[in-house]
């Protein structure tokens, strides 16, 4: 008798058994997102935890889904940590919303690759309407077009590109810059407290660290516009082509808040580009008295802001705004045989980076603005910066505590006072954060500001309620007790 070899199976899993994982991974994420406090913030797993823990070798037959959800639950969840705890106060804290976790999941079923407009036309045509509507939230002029990368180091990389683009040398996207003796020192200006991603942006387009100018900041973290223009006409003078400016808009130590007004007056009558980092911030100019702050964000050539940091939207979404979108596309459009389409007149999304694969990320930040509407967002964002304040307020009035910096939003820096000289002020700090960060309800950040540690209290989880700041303060003042002796 003869026997007919079974075949490998082929094609997806049976419905049937999808449609009940599905349901299952509905309640787990309802669950999930209504009490991420049923976990610690941050896991007790030590490095290669997880791994030790995992199959060495991936399986040979296919498992049932059921089998990889349980994992999910028992292996990846409790050894996460939680950014959607409301607990979370560390880095720029930020939140999945049921919105926008509805969007992401609908984007992985649909599985679009938006790169040109015919492989993505909803996808792409969303991208540039949701874009506007936060442009028009953010009650930036109509002429700033955006679209939307992963991160905002890739926002402000594309900005940084557009901005050499933009200097008019015919032979930068042929030649490149090595080897050139045509071409001058290429600079770019930041201050002394803008995000790192700007240094990785000049090494990744060749320009090189050195190429960066540190400006001084005063005494409250923000940009010395007058030091900038001097050290513009400095480096012009010594042959150098200064080309952009990067203004922080909530910076990431303290959310200082560059003179924008000033940086723009400085960079327009040179003649450079101002791109804007406000990958935090810019969330909050959608509220009008926190835009005052920012008066003068409209005069950039290109903004960033990141709606995965603080408007509800799971990560990964960066919108850059250009004034100028066609700077971004003479950088990088090429169209090669196997991508060219018939339609004119359209955006094709893969123009306007070197990334050619696009997510369809428009969908739940739409689903985010409808599901909670511009008003919803804004008191969100009100209730944030009123529980900073109240807890900054709580710092101040206790003897053991310095503020270190102004919070104009979410932020609060402080530092305990506790030790004879600075380096033993630090070690202090050091063991308080371990200390509070130990017990599992509540994760804060560090950073460094004027040579010393400082601790950070970011508030930006839509969880977030008056007793996880309480709860911060009480395990702080425990932990700074804990050291008197
Ligand atoms: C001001 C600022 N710019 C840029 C970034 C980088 O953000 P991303 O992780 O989206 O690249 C951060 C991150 O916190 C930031 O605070």
């Amino acid at each position: 008798m003869s026997t007919t070899p079974r075949r490998p199976p082929v094609g997806d899993l049976p419905d049937d058994e999808f449609r009940r994982a599905l349901h299952r991974a509905a309640d787990l994420i309802a669950d999930y997102v209504r009490n991420p406090a049923a976990h610690r913030v941050s896991p007790r797993l030590a490095p290669g935890g997880l791994r030790a823990l995992l199959p060495s070798a991936p399986p040979a037959q296919g498992e049932a889904l059921d089998a990889l959800l349980d994992d999910y639950q028992s292996l990846i969840v409790p050894n996460s940590t939680h950014w959607n705890h409301p607990g979370f106060l560390a880095y720029f804290a930020n939140s999945a919303t049921a919105p926008g976790i509805l969007g992401e999941m609908l984007a992985a079923a649909l599985n679009v690759n938006a790169m040109l407009w015919r492989t993505g036309p909803a996808a792409t045509e969303l991208e540039e309407h949701v874009c506007d509507w936060l442009r028009q939230m953010m009650d930036l002029p109509p002429e700033f077009r955006g679209h939307i990368n992963d991160t905002a180091s890739i926002s402000s990389l594309l900005a940084i590109a557009a901005a050499r683009q933009n200097i008019g040398d015919p032979a930068m996207r042929d030649e490149g810059m090595s080897g050139r003796s045509d071409l001058p020192r290429l600079t770019v200006y930041a201050s002394e407290q803008a995000h790192s991603s700007i240094d990785k942006a000049l090494i990744t387009l060749g320009l090189g660290l050195r190429s960066l100018r540190r400006i001084p900041v005063n005494g409250d973290f923000q940009m010395d516009a007058a030091a900038l223009a001097e050290r513009i006409d400095a480096d012009r003078t010594a042959g150098m082509r200064p080309f952009a400016v990067v203004a922080t808009v909530g910076s990431t130590s303290t959310t200082s808040i560059d003179p924008l007004m000033r940086v723009a007056e400085a960079v327009r009558e040179r003649g450079l580009w101002l791109h804007v980092d406000a990958a935090y911030a810019g969330s909050a100019a959608i509220c009008p008295e926190v835009r005052a702050l920012m008066a003068g964000m409209e005069l950039a050539d290109s903004i960033v802001v990141n709606p995965h940091k603080w408007l509800f939207t799971p990560v990964d979404c960066s919108v850059l705004y250009l004034r100028n979108p066609d700077a971004l596309r003479a950088a990088f459009a090429l169209t090669p045989d196997y991508l060219k389409t018939t339609e004119a007149g359209v955006t094709n999304l893969m123009d306007y980076g070197p990334q050619l694969g696009r997510r369809f990320r428009a969908l739940k930040l739409w689903m985010v603005i409808r599901g909670f509407g511009v008003e919803g967002l804004r008191s969100r964002i009100r209730r944030h910066v009123e529980l900073a304040q109240e807890f900054r307020r709580w710092v101040e009035a206790d003897p053991r505590f310095e503020i270190c910096a102004p919070s104009p939003l979410s932020v609060v820096c402080f530092r305990l006072l506790h030790g004879n000289t600075p380096e033993a002020q630090d070690a202090a700090n050091e063991r308080l954060l371990a200390t509070v960060n130990a017990d599992g309800a509540i994760l804060l950040s560090s950073t460094r500001l004027r040579g010393r540690i400082v601790l950070r209290v970011a508030i930006g989880n839509v969880h977030t309620g008056r007793e996880h700041v309480l709860k911060a303060w009480d395990l702080i003042r425990d932990g700074a007790g804990g050291q008197a002796g």
